[in-house]
Formats: C-alpha cells, sequence, structure tokens
C-alpha cells in the first residue's frame, strides 16, 4: 500500500531547554539501557552529558556520510551493551545512522532489501527499538522524517524510506546548536533551506506541507546571515531550528534535483563531502534549470524570500552562498571531472528524482553537473 498523502506523527519538543525532556521520554518508552549514536567532535564537546541520562552506552564514530560499515560497528556495539533504545544526538548523519542502527536490530540482514529503489519499504515492519532524536544542527529535518540515507558497500548511497523509521520523538533544543561553528551553521542551515525550496516545488500535492515549507523558508532564509554571524544569537538560532524542523515536516512530499544531484557526490570515497555544502552549491543551478516548468511555485517561493518576483530567486539563492563563505564550484571541494562522469545514472535514478517539477534525463544531470563544477 502506498503512503498516506499527508501524515504527522511525531511528538516534538521544541524551545531553550527542551533536552531536559530526554530521561522522561526514554522512561516513557521503556528504554532502560539506551544507546547514545553520535560523532566525536559532540563527545570531545560533552553533549552526551546534556542529555542527562546518567552513563549511557555511546557510540561515537558516526562519519560525515555514514556507511554500512559504520552500521555494523553501531550495531555491535547496541548488541554488545544489551540496549533496548537509542538517542540520537548529532547531525544528519548521526539521526540517519541510529534509525537505521534501530532498522537492523529487528530485522534480518542484509540491509540493501530495505532499500527504496529495492522497493524495501514493504520490507520494514514495526519491530524497531525505539529512537529519541535530539538534532544538534539546524539542518537535516531528520528528527520528524520517514527517511534515512546510508552508503552502503557497493559505493552507492541509497535512501530508505518507512513510517516505522521515524524516530518516537524528537526534541528540538536551539541551545545544542549554540556551538555550532559558522561554517557548519551556514552548510547545515542550507540543507534546510535547500528542503523548503525542494519540497514546496515537488510535484507532489500536500497544500499542508507547502504552506509549513513557504513559512520555514521564510525563517531560514531571514535568520541564517544573523546565526552565522553571531553563533550566540538566540532568536536567529531558533528561527533556524524552526526552518529545519518546518522542512522536515514538509519533505514527507519529496524533493528534487538539488537532493538527486547530491546525493551521490556523498558516497564519493575519501573526499567527505558535507551534504548541506552540495545542497547549497547546486541550489541556484537547479532552480534556474526549474524555473520554467513551475513559474508559479518560484513567485510563491519569492515571496517568502521577501522579493519581488520569482525571476530574482536563483541570484538571490547564489547571493546566500557567497555572503556565508560557502564553496560555490565542485571543483572547490576536490572534485574531478572523472569523479562526476559516473555519477549521473544514479542522480537519474534517486529517490528523489521523480518529484523534481522538471524532467532531470541523464543530459540534464550532465549539464547541472558541468554547470556547479
Ligand atoms: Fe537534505
Amino acid at each position: 500500500m502506498r503512503p498516506p498523502d499527508i501524515a504527522y506523527l511525531t511528538d516534538i519538543y521544541f524551545g531553550f531547554g527542551s533536552v531536559a525532556v530526554v530521561p522522561q521520554l526514554l522512561a516513557r518508552f521503556g528504554v532502560r539501557r539506551p544507546l547514545v549514536v553520535t560523532d566525536a567532535g559532540l563527545m570531545e564537546l560533552g553533549m552526551v552529558a546534556r542529555l542527562g541520562i546518567g552513563n549511557p552506552a555511546k557510540f561515537a564514530d558516526t562519519e560525515t556520510n555514514p556507511t554500512e560499515a559504520n552500521l555494523r560497528a553501531c550495531l555491535a556495539r547496541y548488541l554488545e551493551e544489551g540496549c533496548d533504545g537509542i538517542v540520537a544526538l548529532g547531525g544528519g548523519a548521526s539521526l540517519d545512522l541510529a534509525k537505521l542502527v534501530g532498522l537492523m536490530a529487528g530485522h534480518p540482514p542484509p540491509l540493501e532489501q530495505y532499500a527504496i529503489l529495492r522497493g524495501g519499504m514493504a520490507r520494514i515492519g514495526p519491530s524497531i527499538p525505539p529512537v529519541v532524536a535530539v538534532p544538534s544542527t539546524a539542518g537535516s529535518g531528520s528528527e520528524v522524517g520517514r527517511a534515512a540515507l546510508l552508503k552502503l558497500d557497493s559505493g552507492r548511497k541509497l535512501g530508505f524510506l518507512s513510517p516505522h523509521l521515524l524516530p518516537k520523538a524528537a526534541v528540538c533544543d536551539p541551545d545544542l546548536t549554540r556551538s555550532l561553528p559558522p561554517g557548519l551553521t551556514a552548510a547545515t542551515g542550507m540543507d534546510a533551506i535547500s528542503h523548503c525550496i525542494e519540497t514546496y516545488c515537488s510535484t507532489r500535492v500536500n497544500a499542508v506541507a507547502d504552506a509549513i515549507a513557504l513559512d520555514g523558508l521564510g525563517r531560514g532564509w531571514r535568520a541564517i546571515r544573523r546565526a552565522h554571524a553571531d553563533g550566540a544569537d538566540r532568536e536567529a538560532r531558533v528561527q533556524m531550528m524552526h526552518c529545519s524542523l518546518m522542512g522536515g515536516l514538509a519533505f514527507q512530499k519529496s524533493l528534487g534535483a538539488v537532493h538527486s544531484l547530491s546525493h551521490p557526490l556523498g558516497a564519493i570515497a575519501g573526499l567527505r563531502l558535507h551534504h548541506g555544502t552540495l545542497n547549497a552549491l547546486f541550489l541556484a543551478p537547479v532552480l534556474r534549470f526549474n524555473q520554467e516548468a513551475c513559474p508559479e511555485k518560484m513567485d510563491g517561493l519569492a515571496r517568502a524570500m521577501g522579493l519581488r518576483a520569482g525571476a530574482e530567486v536563483p541570484e538571490a539563492c547564489e547571493r546566500l552562498v557567497r555572503d556565508l563563505g560557502l564553496p560555490r564550484r565542485l571543483r572547490d571541494l576536490g572534485v574531478t571531472k572523472d569523479d562526476l562522469s559516473p555519477l549521473a545514472p544514479q542522480a537519474v535514478e534517486d529517490h528523489c528524482t521523480a518529484t523534481n517539477p522538471r524532467l532531470l534525463d541523464e543530459d540534464a544531470v550532465r549539464r547541472l553537473y558541468a554547470e556547479a563544477w
């Protein structure tokens, strides 16, 4: 059966200090031995202690683009420690890894059979331990998303989708994002903004999600420069967290070409390309490409961004990426032309391609990659 057209299910705790609710949530879900899935940076900052759950089992080796080997190591920790639930603390990488560890804790291998492209949605059942998602970035929106991405042993970065992958609760505490350095504030923030833009332009009909996406975009658009310039700006951090959360709530109507182009690049070994950085770079070229296919949507974006007309949107995005000091060409990230050529078919096959407002075929992908290079 296909997923419902509109679905809102996750319990969300939002606001400064809301992280204090985590121990009560674990008690409510009957979790006695949680595994905290996080990354080395947050571990060093002592963020795990902020969860207030004593001495939990920890896995702090989440990679920038989590791999199947990463998942195996995390799952082994979960089983060795006799865990019965997961707290995902971090950016999209930790949140996605935690969701998939939950999946594999209750489902037989191999992992790949559960990927969207392998028809895996029907194979994912409710046998998944409770996951409490605590984002430390305002970006991925994964805390309220039904999807997770992972780079498989085969080298492909694939998406997994099921309502059962939704965290049981999301705890969005803007205070946790205040330690985020300017570069990551910008890159993760551009991921959130790209979600709002892409899901609004998606061809699927969901007016509820559209309204959320546009409001989230406006908040992110007005706040991102301030959050980047002054990480201690509480109001800007709140608005960025709203943008991220609202992007995540909206992208159940799927995304588009920005994400299709960016996913295969995240799988290139050795480069550790950041998802939000890639999205920022693809945003203007894709908006220019899509413009003629969805002129009314472009005007809708312009209104949310305080611009006069849809035609101004791509350039305004380009300006923002420049102002935030993010890379603007793939070559600046160490990507070579040879890296790109095998990726075009993967981008076309990506789970976000079908909902892009303009047909994205291999020719178009090659042109967009060349333009971004
Ligand atoms: Fe994204």
